[in-house]
């Protein structure tokens, strides 16, 4: 992490238990992102370094324009950082092929964004089935077994033949979040998955998601305006003109909802 970063330990009682820390989930160094428009340069991420632990739920929150959506599309593997590099599970993306990086992307992410974008005409679990008929590779029979665990951690199982249509809106977005689970993924990015959402909705939506991270053991990066994250995530980093400026870290043992974390 960069050295003027405030960090920050929450519950400062957390256990340490001398094991050796697993390789960070994604790491960034140094990371700038600058666009051209028309005359302008615009440098939306300015310098920004940070480390995700395998297994946490990491939120990103800053202002509007504060390079949120920048940082998680360098992230997940969706566009290249101007300088700097970034790290998935200790490799450098900047020396991937397009290929791997299509791989990476269908195989190790899954993406939730703030609209579920479900097609009208699929029903619950063909929407849900639908990244693994494009990948293709996986047999009927254990599409039908994917989709029904991947209901099943979204607590959809009776949902299945039912339209986008006929459900409400905390109820389309756990099934967008089945359908980034669907691939098994081991990093789940999502970009205000609950933006959408009233209130209540979101927070049901943000405790699905704690709960998925401590049972899957996945990692999960998200940007957010909910300041309540706070109650689900490991780690908080709050982002200003494209760098980070503060960050909350949660201690080993202290998840919520009882979490492995
Ligand atoms: N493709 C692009 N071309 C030009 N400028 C861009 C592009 N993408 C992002 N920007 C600029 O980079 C800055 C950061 O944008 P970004 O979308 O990452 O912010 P954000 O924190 O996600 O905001 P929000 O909370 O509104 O989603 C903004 O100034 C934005 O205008
Ligand atoms: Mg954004």
């Amino acid at each position: 992490m960069s050295s003027d970063v405030r960090s920050s330990t929450r519950h400062a009682d957390g256990l340490d238990t001398g094991s050796p820390a697993p390789p960070a989930a994604v790491k960034a160094e140094n990371v700038t992102r600058s666009f051209r428009v028309g005359s302008q340069e615009v440098h939306a991420l300015q310098g920004l370094s940070l480390e995700v632990p395998s297994g946490a739920f990491v939120a990103l929150m800053g202002r509007s324009g504060s390079g949120k959506t920048t940082l998680l599309n360098m992230i997940g593997a969706l566009d290249q950082p101007t300088t700097g590099e970034v790290w998935v599970n200790g490799r450098p993306l900047s020396r991937l092929s397009d290929n791997q990086l299509t791989r990476l992307r269908r195989e190790e992410y899954g993406f939730v964004f703030q609209s579920f974008a479900l097609l009208p005409i699929l029903s619950c679990a063909e929407n849900v089935e639908l990244p693994l008929r494009i990948a293709g590779g996986v047999s009927a029979k254990e599409r039908r077994q994917r989709v029904e665990d991947a209901l099943a951690l979204v607590g959809l199982e009776q949902w299945a033949d039912h339209r986008p249509y006929e459900m409400s809106g905390g109820q389309q977005q756990r099934v967008a979040i089945a359908r980034a689970l669907v691939s098994r993924p081991r990093i789940l990015i999502g970009d205000e998955p609950t933006g959408e959402l009233d209130t209540k909705t979101g927070q049901k939506i943000m405790r699905l998601l704690r709960e998925v991270v401590n049972r899957e053991g996945l990692t999960l990066v998200m940007a957010t305006h909910d300041p309540t994250v706070e109650e689900y995530a490991d780690d908080v980093y709050h982002l200003q003109d494209g760098q980070l400026i503060d960050h909350f870290t949660r201690s080993p043992g202290t998840a919520p909802l009882g979490g492995s974390a």
